[in-house]
């Protein structure tokens, strides 16, 4: 198998050639001039033509407007195309550059391309745009202690992409918790809150918790803490006390069978004897 494989592409390539050779050829050539740097200058000047963009990277708030300016060497362009997913607004010219406007960023990365063209070669460049916006609070509400389970709540707002977002709860540093939230893909600033109970142990005695919430973007981390908080002491509360009496009441439940087998046991060896 292994050497079959080239030589079955060798056999490909050959027969594609023979069908559509010399008009593959020509369209190649076309396709590859644009890109080469020796290419013809389009004008008298002996510089090849350029075309950059500016900035070529910006991270702007979701919602924002952006400008960015695609120049070039050109004396005098003759077209300009953008490829964009964004949404494009006013679109100012020169005579060799092309300034233009993106509405409403709302996706995390935007690649932008922007193409020129002088004397019939075309050039590109592109632009990244990306819009983040950290949480505007880590908020943790006073854990609720019910029954023998403490509840947290936290809530992280204003964020964005929320998709990137981790939230991770700590009790004394460690994590006992962390959930990702790269399921949501909304297009929209989010808040979020996160709910959760576990069990309480004496040891919890006033322990602090604290909620994180950490925006990872390809490298950028952004990270956010909530205030600590106490864990609540473990109190003798009405509730409690009712469940404590209840598990009381099965483990002496449990206790007292045993201890019916075992005198059934005796007294059947008192008869026998
Ligand atoms: C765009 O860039 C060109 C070249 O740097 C500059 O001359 C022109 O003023 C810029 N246009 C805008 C609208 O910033
Ligand atoms: C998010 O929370 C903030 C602050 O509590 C509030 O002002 C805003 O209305 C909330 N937004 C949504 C979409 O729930």
């Amino acid at each position: 198998m292994g050497f079959l494989l080239p030589l079955s592409l060798l056999v490909l390539l050959a027969a594609t050639y023979t069908e559509g050779g010399s008009a593959r050829r020509h369209r190649a050539a076309r396709a590859q001039r644009p890109r080469g740097g020796s290419s013809p200058a389009p004008s008298e000047t002996t510089a090849p033509f350029w075309v950059s963009i500016s900035p070529k990277l910006m991270t702007v708030a979701p919602g924002s407007s952006v400008w960015l300016n695609c120049s070039s060497n050109c004396p005098l362009l003759e077209s300009s195309i953008l490829h964009t997913g964004l949404r494009p607004g006013q679109t100012l010219r020169g005579p060799n550059w092309v300034s233009f406007q993106l509405l409403d960023v709302k996706t995390w990365s935007s690649d932008v391309h922007c193409f020129l063209t002088c004397a019939g070669v075309t050039r590109g460049a592109m632009a990244r745009i990306n819009a983040y916006k950290g949480p505007q609070s880590v908020i943790l509400e006073p854990p609720i202690l019910e029954g023998r389970q403490h509840t947290l709540r936290c809530h992280v707002t204003h964020v964005f992409p929320v998709g990137f977002l981790v939230v991770t709860l700590r009790r004394g540093g460690r994590v006992i918790y962390s959930e990702s939230l790269e399921r949501f893909t909304g297009l929209d600033l989010a808040n979020v809150t996160l709910t959760y109970a576990f069990p309480a142990r004496p040891n919890d005695l006033g322990q602090l918790v604290t909620c994180h919430a950490h925006l990872n973007l390809d490298g950028l981390v952004v990270h956010s803490s909530s205030a600590p908080m106490a864990l609540s002491f473990f109190t003798w509360n009405t509730t409690s006390k009712a469940l404590a009496s209840a598990s009381i009441a099965a483990l002496v439940g449990i206790l007292l069978a045993v201890g019916a087998a075992c005198l059934r046991k005796y007294l059947l060896m008192q008869s026998r004897a």
